[in-house]
């Protein structure tokens, strides 16, 4: 190499390393944009708020008082299943027991759960095999709900109404006749003027079955649960019951499967399902002045049945 080109190779050479010692202070910053998410702290906090929430729910629900707000006798209609939309619906008997509830003084109404078929996903299907729409079906649900409105105890979400999910319309309708609606179960405790405490334990269905006793699921509650004074379920359209007696309290347990008005049911034909329904609902007439355990309760299956008796003790109540 020569001195010339020594030389040009030293000057590279010292440049580099004077270049690799230098540090750069031209740093591109991360502009500040504020992050869509929570942190952890605040995640925690929203976690623990929820939980607080769903324990305070879950508590109140545990047992939901409502005032009866007339002394005496009173009876309630449990609508079984109304599937409102269905071509099986007995719509006939449905607007009947409406009408009693609406012209009977101390009558009310429950509803068991599947309001509407409801048809989701892929079941939406089957609205091909029925003459209403699902439109058809939101507004004869809404009717039905407003024609009892200021009568109903209770109204239970069925199999079909969960389908909705969390955007059930049966919570807006419910809502706007002020109606208690509780998914899958609600306990209810019958305050009487008297002071007598009736205590009603709706499910659309209670778990378990008996091809030799169709009261089977309410009766399994009954026995192993809380021993509650009404047990009652719908789901699986056919009628049962059997009185329990609690042999620590002496109270009469009455355990009931009412059916539904869909009277006529391609599935059950397909899977021959015997007829086992006595009645759309059933009726149960509280005497809350009854002195004897079994004549605190009785039960109906004919609504008209069921009215005339309500009335003879009102009127035995109330002579005037
Ligand atoms: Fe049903």
């Amino acid at each position: 190499m020569s001195v010339a080109s020594r030389k040009r190779w030293n000057e590279k050479r010292n440049l580099l390393r004077r270049m690799a010692r230098e540090e750069r202070t031209d740093f591109i910053e991360k502009p500040s944009v504020p992050t869509g998410e929570y942190s952890a702290e605040e995640i925690i906090d929203l976690m623990k708020n929820r939980y607080s929430r769903q324990l305070e729910y879950e508590n109140a629900r545990k047992l939901i008082n409502v005032t009866i707000p007339i002394g005496g006798p009173i009876g309630i209609v449990h609508f079984g299943d109304p599937h409102v939309d269905d071509d099986g619906t007995d719509w006939a008997a449905l607007e009947r027991d409406i009408r009693l509830v609406q012209s009977t003084e101390g009558l009310y109404a429950a509803n068991i759960g599947d309001t509407t078929n409801n048809w989701v996903g892929r079941l939406g299907r089957l609205y091909g095999q029925q003459s209403t729409t699902a439109k058809q079906a939101w507004i004869l649900a809404e009717w039905f709900i407003k024609q009892l409105s200021g009568y109903w105890l209770y109204l239970i979400g069925g199999n079909h109404d969960a389908w909705s999910g969390d955007g059930d319309p049966l919570n807006f309708i419910t809502s706007q006749v002020g109606a208690l609606y509780e998914a899958s179960e609600a306990r209810i405790g019958l305050q009487f003027p008297n002071g007598k405490n009736i205590v009603i334990n709706a499910r659309h269905d209670f778990a378990g079955g008996s091809m030799w006793n169709p009261a089977h699921g309410p009766m399994k509650a009954a026995q192993l649960g809380v021993r509650d004074d009404v047990v009652i379920c719908g789901h699986k359209h056919k009628s049962g019951y059997s009185p329990l007696k609690d042999p620590d309290s002496g109270k009469v347990m009455h355990c009931l499967q009412v059916a539904s008005y869909k009277r006529y049911d391609r599935y059950a034909k397909e899977k021959g399902f015997r007829d086992q329904s006595l009645s759309p609902c059933v009726i149960t007439i509280i005497n809350p002045d009854a002195v004897d355990p079994v004549d605190l309760i009785q039960v109906f299956w004919n609504p008209v049945t069921a009215v005339q008796y309500l009335k003879m003790l009102r009127k035995e109540w109330n002579p005037s």
